[in-house]
């Protein structure tokens, strides 16, 4: 029986390639070099496992008649369109839950690394070489401890910084589509309107997946409704934010600082105006990058991919195969 021909967008640890390749004819893009378009690709596959956040389109679907299964790895799967995934009866995985943790690790790490000026003082001390005695009154921060944190967006991520955060005895405010009256009662978050959450909060984190809905979510007028001295954490999807509404909220003073692992574009253009403030800290998209999640995400990410390909039930699904039209 000839193999199944797929096509990997970023490489992947060695054994899970191994394990792919017992079943499947893989092409991967073997290097973190800039990936081609990915449509030229498309139309001989069976299976397509994006590791990255490259679209996938209707009109790259419609080239692929023997496609089957679209395996992400990641939790977010805006960059596959869906509907035409659906039907068509393709088969599209995810990797949910694994990584929720790890990205509430990296969102409290982006808080309080803002908070506490990390990077001023790395570049203080190692890039500019200007310790050259204990100095008592540069780099205050503010008190992450005891104050108010808004969550936009409680889903698995959310809940998971909650956690954390009242370990910190912060109160937490969260805004949610639906409400959550069971985690109300499990970590005593208060559930507000976006609005209220705004006004209210020392520092917002944003978790809500990429839909229309979200898209500049945080925009002019909601930046306006935060405190001067708040931050904004955006792990989320870059285009939740306005950028060009949060240059002007930071150059301003209209908002205290930011720090995202997110941007739009994706990477940020070298040339856009927030690289160049100081009260902002921009990561590059590694909210799940550590070595256990990522092994996790990959494992979890081929085994949809390999059920998806045999028309079997996807572990991880976001559509299985051959769904209803
Ligand atoms: C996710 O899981 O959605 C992360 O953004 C990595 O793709």
């Amino acid at each position: 029986m000839s193999k199944f021909k797929v096509f990997i967008t970023r490489p992947v640890r060695e054994e899970i390639l191994t394990k792919i390749a017992e079943e499947c004819e893989v092409d991967m893009w073997h290097t973190s070099a800039i990936l081609p378009p990915i449509a030229e690709r498309i139309p001989p596959l069976d299976g397509l496992m994006t590791y990255g956040h490259e679209p996938v389109s209707p009109e790259m679907i419609a080239t692929a008649p023997n496609l089957k299964a679209i395996s992400v790895v990641g939790v977010g799967y805006d960059h596959v369109h869906v509907e035409a995934c659906r039907e068509r009866g393709i088969a599209v995985g995810h990797t949910p839950g694994v990584l929720s943790d790890t990205t509430a690790d990296m969102t409290m790490a982006l808080l309080l690394a803002a908070a506490r000026n990390i990077v001023p003082a790395y570049n203080h001390v190692q890039v500019d070489k200007q310790w050259h005695y204990y100095d008592p009154n540069i780099l205050w921060g503010t008190d992450v401890h005891h104050s108010t944190l808004g969550i936009v967006g409680m889903g698995r991520i959310g809940h998971a910084v909650a956690k954390r955060a009242r370990a910190f005895d912060m109160r937490v405010l969260y805004y949610k589509r639906e409400r959550r009256p069971d985690w109300e009662q499990e970590l005593g978050v208060e559930y507000v309107t976006l609005e209220n959450l705004l006004e209210a909060s020392d520092f917002v984190t944003l978790h809500v997946p990429l839909t229309e809905e979200t898209t500049h979510l945080i925009s002019t007028a909601e930046l306006a409704l935060m405190k001067k001295t708040a931050i904004l954490v955006n792990i989320a999807r870059g285009p939740v934010v306005d950028h060009y509404a949060l240059y002007e909220a930071l150059k301003q003073g209209q908002i205290a600082g930011a720090a995202v692992d997110v941007t739009e574009p994706e990477p940020i253009n070298t040339d856009h105006p927030l690289l160049d403030l100081e009260n902002v800290i921009i990561a590059p998209h590694l909210g799940s990058a550590t070595v256990q999640t990522r092994m996790k995400m990959m494992t979890m990410a081929m085994e949809n991919l390999l059920a998806g390909l045999k028309g079997e039930q996807l572990p991880y699904g976001v559509l299985q195969p051959n769904f209803p039209q």
